[in-house]
């Protein structure tokens, strides 16, 4: 079983967790809303799907700053993480998924496996925490649903893909 733990304030990433749950499927994904409860899933999967907004100028969305210290406690050093952000790359071209790329840091540090890195080709904007070093890539999927709405099923689909493969390595 895979979870995915989200934080949502207007509904689209919320909209995203339910898609990715479909496309894997109903019954290897369990959906985790952060607001109701919190990090507690961490402790019964070692499959996780982060995915959260940036919000305010590259802020973390408001639901992942109660929990943000709480991180610091997780040893996730026997877990798979992979990682899904929001944003709007056209408005807030300088801060571009930069809280996909806080929670991956600091996720990264603590010894988890990260999966799923993302294509940075095929976006316009000017900066972003979300990138590898080399800048080629997101740390993991960057979805727009302001200014390319009619792109993310796809990119869901194929990301989905790769990163069922990947779980599958890692079990
Ligand atoms: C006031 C405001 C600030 C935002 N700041 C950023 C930002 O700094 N970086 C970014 O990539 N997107 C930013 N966004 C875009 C949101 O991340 C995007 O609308 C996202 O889909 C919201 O997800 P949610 O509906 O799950 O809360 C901002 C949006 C608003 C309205």
């Amino acid at each position: 079983m895979i979870a995915v733990i989200y934080g949502s304030t207007t509904g689209n990433t919320s909209d995203t967790a339910t898609k990715l749950q479909q496309q894997i499927g109903d019954d290897k994904v369990e959906l985790f809303d952060v607001k109701d409860v919190g990090l507690d899933a961490l402790e019964y999967f070692t499959h996780i799907i982060f995915a959260l907004p940036t919000w305010d100028y590259g802020e973390i969305q408001e639901d992942w700053k109660d929990v943000w210290d709480d991180i610091d406690d997780v040893d996730f050093s026997d877990k798979t993480v992979a990682f899904v952000g929001l944003g709007d790359q056209y408005s807030y071209a300088e801060w571009f998924q930069d809280a996909m790329g806080m929670l991956h840091d600091k996720v990264a540090e603590r010894g988890a496996s990260i999966i799923g890195h993302w294509p940075a080709s095929g976006y316009d904007f000017e900066g972003s925490k979300a990138l590898t070093a080399d800048k080629e890539y997101f740390v993991g999927l960057a979805l727009d649903d302001d200014c390319e709405p009619e792109l993310s099923e796809q990119r869901i689909s194929d990301w989905c893909a790769i990163i069922e493969a990947e779980f599958a390595k890692a079990a």
